[in-house]
């Protein structure tokens, strides 16, 4: 097995190219199936996650091909109404072709999602949205069978904000027969970019990147080409990253308007941060300060997927800080392996206490998924001595090359095959 290694003590300093967005991509080839044609995506990252879908795509019948970080899909001749279960336990995203393969298709048979453990993710919401769009869904012998002969416009409230629920039901309506009306609908971007991308089909999308989406219903879409913009989550990853060891790092390609509250956290744990033509750079010329009090929000709040990553930096702040995770229940898997470190945080239900320490020290460590993960990374930048990572199958979920990244930027970093 490979795991990473990294020995603490560096400055972060260069510039990087932030791969494109994993949850803008994954949703965005899913909706490629709704076309009896072809769809070109450009930017998409070379991660596992991607390389699992188009496993998917191409098992149900696709043709793609994929030329550097471009992925072309020729959807013309689906033939397969089920979703081998060895790729949907790999990937919560998964769950995202039930909209598309019901719209195009009709019927539609997958096993429930697996993917990253934090926390039991229900699809209950996803499932009840489907339903009042005309779908007969059975949920049996751990299978969801999805079946609809017509898909019929409809009025749906979310009772809660889920970016997954939002894209399938979205992808459910895009060819159903009359209007349906998603509110308290999930405004993450990645939601505003599947509807850029679906409107670049044909789609009849009004009210992108509000809570109240509204679609009409149309008989068929046509090729299009879209290029996905960089992913806002790695960009808040090397944000926090740089916030934790000092230094100065341009982030080209990252979207600022999409990092508002990011930035506003990460300037206050000392970092100043500038938006540029070719990205955002981030400064941090002292120890990171502790942050009193962070909660997780659905966007425009703090993103649930950075919370680990700031709370590495946050080990060696100078003061106390309180995280509270809101979205979901089992996001403090990496405190264990940060303590083991030498990070003092004690965790209560959904508060995490991080008393900062002067400095974490290396040792051998473990990834359980995908941010906590890189959070360990961050950590090992700033332990004194060296930190093995093991279970990296995580980090590649999400990270192109995380490696290649910080080693470009100084860190002493590297994959090592274990013997
Ligand atoms: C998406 O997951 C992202 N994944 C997650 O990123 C991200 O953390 C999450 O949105 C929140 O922003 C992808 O886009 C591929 P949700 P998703 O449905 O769609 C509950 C990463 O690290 N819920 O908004 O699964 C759920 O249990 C990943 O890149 C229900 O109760 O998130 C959770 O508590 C991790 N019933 C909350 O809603 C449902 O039917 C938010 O889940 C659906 C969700």
């Amino acid at each position: 097995m490979t795991y990473i290694q990294v020995t603490g003590g560096k400055k972060l300093y260069g510039d990087i190219e932030v791969q494109g967005s994993k949850n803008a991509v994954l949703p965005i080839l899913a909706a490629s199936v709704l076309h009896s044609g072809v769809t070109t995506i450009h930017h998409c990252p070379d991660i596992s996650d991607v390389q699992c879908m188009i496993r998917i795509l191409d098992s149900i019948g696709c043709n793609v091909k994929k030329e550097g970080s471009t992925v072309i899909v020729d959807a013309s001749q689906l033939n397969n109404y089920r979703i081998p279960d060895e790729y949907v336990a790999r990937m919560r995203s998964s769950i995202i072709l039930l909209g598309p393969l019901l719209g195009r298709q009709h019927f539609v048979t997958i096993s429930y999602p697996g993917g990253c453990t934090i926390g039991a993710r229900p699809v209950d919401l996803h499932v009840k949205g489907l339903k009042r769009l005309n779908a007969e869904i059975i949920e049996a012998n751990d299978l969801l069978t999805c079946m609809a002969t017509k898909l019929l416009g409809s009025e749906i409230k979310l009772d809660f904000p889920s970016v997954g629920a939002t894209e399938n039901i979205l992808l459910a309506a895009v060819l159903a027969e009359g209007t349906t009306i998603i509110s308290n609908a999930a405004k993450e971007p990645e939601i505003e970019e599947l509807c850029e991308f679906l409107i670049c089909m044909g789609a009849k999308i009004e009210g992108v990147g509000t809570e109240t989406i509204v679609i009409q219903g149309v008989d068929s879409l046509h090729d299009c080409e879209y290029t996905v913009k960089a992913d806002r989550i790695v960009t808040g990853t090397y944000m926090a990253a740089v916030a934790a060891t000092g230094g100065k790092v341009i982030l080209r390609g990252a979207v600022e308007t999409y990092l508002e509250e990011v930035i506003e956290v990460i300037n206050r744990m000392g970092c100043i941060t500038q938006s540029s033509p070719e990205g955002i750079v981030v400064t941090q010329k002292s120890k990171p300060k502790a942050y009193d009090l962070l909660r997780t929000r659905p966007y425009p709040g703090f993103p649930t997927d950075l919370q680990s990553p700031v709370m590495a930096a946050l080990t060696i702040a100078k003061g106390n800080s309180i995280l509270i995770e809101n979205i979901f229940e089992a996001r403090y898997k990496v405190v264990k392996d940060l303590v083991k470190m030498g990070a003092n945080i004690e965790v209560e239900g959904k508060i995490a206490i991080i008393r900062g320490v002067a400095s974490l020290h290396g040792a051998s460590v473990k990834a359980h998924e995908l941010r906590g993960g890189a959070a360990l990374v961050i950590a090992g930048m700033i332990a004194k001595g060296t930190t093995d990572i093991h279970s990296i199958e995580y980090i590649l979920r999400g990270y192109e090359d995380i490696c290649r990244d910080l080693q470009t930027l100084g860190a002493t970093i590297n994959y090592i095959e274990e013997t």
